[in-house]
């Protein structure tokens, strides 16, 4: 699945600590007052320590790029962040950070941008809206702070895109944001079509006041909208089917998952769930030998699961959420426009 004679390009939760309460996110339990699902968030990250430990500078020349996104929670919400951005930065890492973009201060985006400008990083920047809209999703942050945020980052000449996800309450936005976005300098403008509806018109939820509310799903898609921006992106072309119809996205890009506990996963989507215990059990391996405060991130990434377990699992059709996400392809989409 991870081969040492190719580049790296890790996916990576700093920590499962958040300053919002996006209803959707698993982080959240929605039925009461958006507040943090405690049966999955235990408040911890990663450490600057453990980067250091992990990512040497031998084992950063095997590394093109490192994502910092994760399940649970916002990067910016992990004390290290900034310290860890340093850290790959100048062993000439390119870093990319998922974020509501509604925490630290302007001084800190400043910083954050002149450690950016020294490799091809970027800051997605997730706002999904405008200033009356943006919060009925991204619940607890502030759209002011936000774009005083991306302004602070983006004089510094650091590459920042805009991502948004669509739904009934800012789909007739769109074209203000993108012009707002185009006239502060963001490079990139990205809608998402969520599928976090399922097949189900509404989802629910109560604020953190108590009122009630529900989310509609758009009735338009991404690839409905024009833009001018310069930077288009072509559609990736339909990957060629491989082991049991499987095309592993991790595998093709050589990307492992580290949660913000320190355990090592084939990806975020089977990262802790039971198909991966099972598939560890079955072969006998204990899941705290695939956590960097115990071992080596190289000699782990170098050994089973990661070697042919998987491939065996999706040859005997073994593993349902790898068929879902990567035989199936039922995922979010992504419309660069
Ligand atoms: C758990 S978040 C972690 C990163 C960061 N906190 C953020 O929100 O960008 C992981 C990803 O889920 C996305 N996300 C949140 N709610 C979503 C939804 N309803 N549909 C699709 N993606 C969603 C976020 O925008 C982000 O890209
Ligand atoms: S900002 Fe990200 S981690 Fe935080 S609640 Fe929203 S989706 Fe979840
Ligand atoms: S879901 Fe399975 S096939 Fe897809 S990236 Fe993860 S491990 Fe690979």
């Amino acid at each position: 699945m991870f081969t040492q004679d190719r580049p790296y390009s890790f996916h990576i939760e700093l920590t499962d600590k958040c300053n919002a309460a996006c209803p959707m996110c698993p982080r959240t339990d929605h039925t009461n007052h958006c507040t943090p699902d405690l049966s999955k968030v235990q408040n911890i990250e990663l450490s600057l320590a453990d980067f250091q430990a992990n990512f040497t500078d031998d084992f950063c020349r095997r590394v093109s790029e490192v994502d910092l996104c994760g399940s649970l929670g916002d990067p910016l919400a992990a004390r290290d962040c900034l310290a860890i951005c340093d850290h790959l930065t100048a062993r000439g890492v390119g870093v990319s950070i998922s974020t509501n973009a509604s925490l630290r201060s302007t001084k800190w985006w400043t910083e954050l941008g002149r450690h950016f400008t020294r490799t091809p990083s970027h800051v997605e920047f997730h706002i999904d809206g405008l200033a009356d809209t943006n919060p009925l999703y991204r619940i607890n942050t502030s759209f002011e702070k936000i774009i005083a945020n991306a302004a602070a980052y983006i004089a510094t000449g650091a590459r920042a895109e805009w991502h948004y996800i669509l739904f009934r309450h800012n789909e007739h936005q769109v074209t203000e944001a993108q012009a707002l976005a185009k006239e502060m300098g963001f490079r990139k403008f990205v809608l998402i079509d969520t599928i976090r509806f399922g097949a189900r018109d509404r989802f629910d939820y109560q604020l953190p006041n108590g009122a009630y509310r529900s989310l509609q799903p758009s009735a338009c898609d991404g690839a409905s909208f024009q833009t001018g921006f310069a930077e288009r992106v072509a559609e990736a072309p339909p990957p060629a089917a491989g082991d049991g119809g499987i095309v592993c996205k991790s595998a093709v890009q050589n990307r492992p998952y580290i949660n913000c506990g320190g355990y090592v996963s084939a990806c975020c989507w089977t990262a802790g769930s039971n198909e991966e215990l099972l598939t560890l059990d079955h072969a006998g391996l204990r899941r705290s030998a695939f956590n960097i405060r115990h071992r080596p991130l190289s000699e782990i990434l170098a050994a089973e699961p990661f070697v042919g377990l998987f491939e065996r699992a999706w040859l005997g059709g073994a593993n349902p959420i790898c068929q879902r996400k990567c035989g199936q392809m039922i995922r979010n989409k992504r419309y660069a426009v």
